[in-house]
Formats: structure tokens, sequence, C-alpha cells
């Protein structure tokens, strides 16, 4: 198999609060975006790297791995599946994609692998890491309703592996259809596509708010040790 690793970072980062997009945001040194790709740049099975930027993005051709030979970059749309779609545009269709959003900088090769493992059985796969916290289901003034059984809930994470001609279509159509598509997996689930689950470790946390900077940096460091 053959695969491209599609990264979407196009998004503003409204939620934390600062002068530029999080991606951007410096960790240990290096900009989010660099630790996120790193691991796709380096693993030997992965062909192609394909970012998807914003329309106004400054900082990117200031990284060091802009110039790397593995990258490609596409303009990215309004949403987050429409950056996919753009980069999945310019990828050929016999490949296999793993998306993975710049803002998990902590993704350890180890999980990647298990990704790529699945794809040559030929399984759809996300990693995923089971719910730990009791869940509730609350009505609009923040009251509980009930608890929800949290043995089947799991945290949906990146990378999420496809096939490029499949993701493709089920992603147009799901746009079609209405569907809020805030993941690949959400997309395919409502075609009725096969997708499995694979644990991946906990600390592949999505940096979203400015208190996960630190924590990502801590993740990071240690994982270099
Ligand atoms: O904002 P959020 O954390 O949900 O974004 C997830 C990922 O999708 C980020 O890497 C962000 O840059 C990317 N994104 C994008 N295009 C958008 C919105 C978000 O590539 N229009």
């Amino acid at each position: 198999l053959s695969f491209t690793a599609v990264i979407p970072a196009a998004g503003i980062g409204q939620r934390m609060a600062c002068d530029y997009p999080k991606q951007y945001l410096p960790i240990n040194g290096q900009a989010m975006l660099s630790h996120s790709a790193r691991l796709f740049i380096e693993h030997p099975a992965i062909e192609r790297v394909v970012i998807a930027l914003h329309p106004q993005d400054h900082w990117f051709a200031g990284l060091q791995i802009a110039n790397h030979s593995k990258i490609s970059t596409v303009i990215g749309g309004e949403q987050r599946v429409d950056s996919v779609l753009a980069a999945l545009d310019v990828i050929d269709s016999t490949h296999w994609v793993l998306v993975h959003d710049a803002a998990r900088p902590c993704l350890v090769k180890d999980d990647l692998d298990k990704l790529i493992a699945r794809a040559e059985l030929n399984q759809c796969a996300i990693l995923a890491s089971p719910v730990r916290d009791t869940m509730k289901c609350a009505m609009a003034n923040h009251v509980i309703d009930h608890t929800v059984d949290r043995s089947r809930l799991w945290h949906a994470m990146t990378p999420q592996s496809f096939p490029c001609d499949k993701l493709r279509r089920v992603l147009r159509d799901a746009l079609i259809g209405g569907v809020n598509v805030t993941d690949e997996a959400s997309a395919m689930e409502w075609a009725g596509e096969t997708v499995h689950l694979v644990v991946g470790r906990q600390d592949n946390l999505k940096v979203t708010h400015p208190e996960d900077l630190a924590l990502a940096e801590f993740i990071l460091a240690r994982q270099k040790r």
C-alpha cells in the first residue's frame, strides 16, 4: 500500500485566545505543526504529507519542514472538512490517507504503526481512547438529565485512516447530506462504512485551550528522554 498523510492546519484557533493560529505556537522551541508533522515526514511508509493552510497563512514558509521534499501544501477551506477535501483533491486515489490534526503534536510512532497495520488488513481505523470520567447528559440550563453508560464511549482522536477514493466520496456525500462532519469517521458512520477503533495513547491530546500547551510541552519533553 501507499500512504499519504493529510494535516488540516487551516484553522484560526479561536479558543486559544492568542494573536496567531495555535498550530504555530511554540512547543519546546518548535511550532506545534512541526511536531504534528514530524512523525509522518520521518516514517518510511509514508510517501507524502499534504498540509492544508489558511489562505492568509504567514507562518508556514518560515518553518524548517516547509522545504522538505515529502511536503506539499494546499489552501484549506471554511470548515475542517473543506480543508481535508482540498488536500484529498491532490492525492492519488489509490493511496491510503492518514488524516491528522495539526493540533495533536504528541502522537507516537507506535500508534501510527497500529493504523498502518490495520490498513494492510484493509481496515478503516481511527485512534481512540476509552472514556474514563462518568459522563452526564444535561439539559440546556446545565442541570443533569441522566448519566450515560460510559462502557461504550470513546474519545475519537487522530490519525484517522481510510482509502483516499472512499474518503473523498463519503465526505462529499456527507456534506451534501447536511451531516456535521467533525471528523472523517463521522462521515463514514453516516455512510454505513465499518470503522475500527484502535486504542491509542491517551496523551495524544488535542491542544484546544491555553492550558493544554503546558501539558503538551511536558508530554513531548518526556517522550524525548
Ligand atoms: O479548531 P479545531 O481544533 O477543531 O481544529 C482541528 C484541526 O483542523 C486543526 O488542526 C485546524 O487547524 C484544522 N482546521 C482546518 N480548516 C478549518 C478549521 C480547522 O484545517 N477551516
